[in-house]
């Protein structure tokens, strides 16, 4: 990003004053006036360089012979869309993932970025907000608190000096997620992270899910600045008095705008309310498109379209203090604009993001840069099946801790009376037990016992696991876990599926374990092919990858998987698998 110099802003002033012409106008449209949410009637805009000179009912005195003139006549002129919180580490590489996130008019992302620091630590971190600069968008990124359930993953996170030292830089924003319940416990960096942050006036992103009441008071006192976890109207409500912004998340993850959408309903201000993805997928992106459609979907869902817009564009530049630059069309803001058919239509027919225009007639022109990461695989391993061999003593019924998978992404605690068969603990398909293992190096891997996925046969391995670098496998068949987790180490890193002798499916994620090499379309087909296989065999959510990858996070409730065993959400404390 270049700041606006004196001469800048005098470039600006004589082309809005028609002594120097503009470099492009877009003219007549009517423009989104996101300060007074108003719909201001054929409105022009002049631009000169990246940024807006000039908006008004007439731009002809800042027309030359070399400027170029859009007709929008007939269609609406919106800023372009932000994204507040993302995971752009999401399968597809950065390059890939913004070929599609770019086309519907996003033009700004802030994204979470402790996918790396659990990968490749400080230099991991060092390594992305150096090469994802240089893109045809905008994209910051927060510092990650760091928190994990895994041993080995804290070991490579950076030390709370590196992670003030990225505080400070420009396009790093301000701390990332902080889960509420590890905040609260103290044994966290998110503490000292957010005084530096508060103190360089960025913001701290919270993660509050469930957190409501004392509790959640006691965490906004942190200076927690968003929570994107609100899945009810009371939630908003809750957290909007408390002085939080309320990140509305419509994504890959969790879709919430139809849950919360009663909130229109209430005579509130909703300026602290924005709109976000929290991730999206390849599988979605390259199908149903990015912030354009999570706009449309709240104009569907009820809500005013002037505020739908609005929670994309200036209240969340005004949430990450970039509202002098970013959020509106207006003077001395870069010119990141939006043509769309008509206030119900979100769909992007012309983006302009920086002065250029990046997309027309519904085509890239022009294409993001690569970025070549460096993000340290997972280290390879080979395993075999008497790896996932759980031994037990004794004939008669053991007391055995399991993870119930209630959801794809909610798990539960069950105590279960298992008799040994020959000093083993075994997988029992008729009651939908199956074995899942967390591994992390040759010497740490757990295995434990999992029921609710419905695997009749085989087994589904990722490296693609949060908050954590390693190896998550369910399966039916100790040989079958094994095959799929030597696929996904000979390959560098991806998701297999491996039933029936052979591989059913899988995706290459060489780029550290977390990302593929793939064209997203590729990799949006191969995870549809994934997923539909794993159903055939008896897999029961809607997402095998997601489900398998959150295991590993501190996020969720209730009972999660670290190399050293079984973690409760609920004090991350390691607990005992086989209990009596
Ligand atoms: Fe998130």
């Amino acid at each position: 990003m270049e700041s606006l110099t004196p001469e800048n802003m005098k470039s600006l002033m004589n082309v809005s004053l028609g002594t120097v012409k503009a470099d492009l106008v877009i003219r007549g449209g009517d423009l989104v006036n996101v300060y007074s949410g108003e719909l201001l009637k054929g409105f022009s805009v002049a631009i000169k360089g990246k940024r807006i000179a000039y908006v008004g009912p007439d731009a002809n005195h800042t027309i030359g012979l070399e400027t170029k003139v859009l007709d929008a006549s007939g269609s609406v002129l919106v800023p372009g869309f932000i994204d507040g919180h993302a995971h752009m580490i999401n399968y597809a590489s950065p390059n890939e993932f913004l070929r599609y996130a770019i086309k519907g008019g996003t033009t700004t992302i802030v994204t979470e970025i402790m996918e790396l620091a659990f990968t490749s630590g400080y230099e991991g971190l060092v390594d992305w907000l150096d090469k994802v600069r240089e893109q045809p968008i905008k994209i910051f990124s927060t510092v990650p608190p760091c928190i994990t359930f895994s041993r080995a993953a804290r070991e490579k996170t950076p030390t709370l000096e590196q992670l003030m030292e990225l505080l400070k830089r420009e396009e790093v924003l301000g701390v990332g997620e902080g889960f509420w319940q590890e905040v609260l416990r103290g044994k966290t960096k998110y503490p000292a992270l957010a005084a530096e942050a508060l103190k360089l006036r960025k913001s701290v992103e919270g993660h509050a899910a469930g957190c409501r009441s004392e509790r959640l008071v006691a965490y906004a006192g942190f200076g927690v600045s968003s929570c994107h976890e609100s899945v009810s109207a009371e939630e908003v409500v809750e957290k909007l008095r408390l002085g939080i912004w309320v990140m509305i998340r419509e994504g890959s993850i969790r879709r919430e705008l139809d849950a919360v959408s009663k909130i229109k309903n209430i005579n509130l201000d909703f300026r602290r309310m924005t709109l976000v993805s929290d991730g999206v997928n390849p599988r979605d992106l390259v199908k149903n498109g990015y912030m354009e459609t999570v706009v449309q979907r709240a104009i569907d869902v009820g809500f005013d379209p002037i505020l739908a817009i609005q929670m994309v564009t200036l209240n969340v530049a005004e949430h990450f203090g970039l509202d002098a630059i970013l959020g509106g069309i207006a003077p001395g803001r870069y010119a990141d604009i939006v043509i769309i058919p008509d206030l119900q239509t979100i769909k992007a027919q012309c983006v302009l993001s920086n002065g250029q225009i990046i997309v027309q007639d519904g085509g890239l022109r022009v294409e993001p840069n690569v970025v070549p990461l460096t993000v340290q695989g997972p280290e390879e391993i080979r395993v075999n099946p008497s790896d996932f061999v759980i031994k037990a003593n004794g004939n008669g019924p053991l007391k055995v801790r399991v993870i119930e998978q209630l959801t794809g992404l909610v798990t539960r605690e069950v105590f279960c009376d298992l008799s040994p068969d020959h000093g083993e603990l075994t997988v029992d398909l008729e009651n939908d037990l199956l074995k899942v293992a967390f591994i992390v190096g040759q010497e740490k891997i757990f295995t434990g016992l999992i029921s609710g996925h419905g695997l009749k046969t085989g087994a589904i391995a990722t490296s693609g696991v949060w908050e954590a670098s390693g190896t998550v496998v369910v399966g039916a068949d100790e040989g079958d876990m094994a095959k799929a987790v030597n696929r996904v180490y000979e390959m560098g890193g991806g998701i297999v599926l491996y039933a029936n002798g052979r591989i059913q499916a899988e995706i290459e994620l060489s780029i550290g374990g977390i990302m593929s090499s793939l064209a997203i379309e590729t990799v949006a087909q191969e995870l549809a092919n994934l997923q539909e296989k794993a159903e055939t065999l008896g897999f029961r959510f809607s997402d095998a990858p997601l489900t398998l990858a959150t295991l590993t996070t501190p996020a969720i409730p209730f009972l999660r998987l670290s190399e050293a065993g079984l973690v409760d959400v609920r004090n991350g404390d390691v607990v005992e698998f086989i209990v009596s």
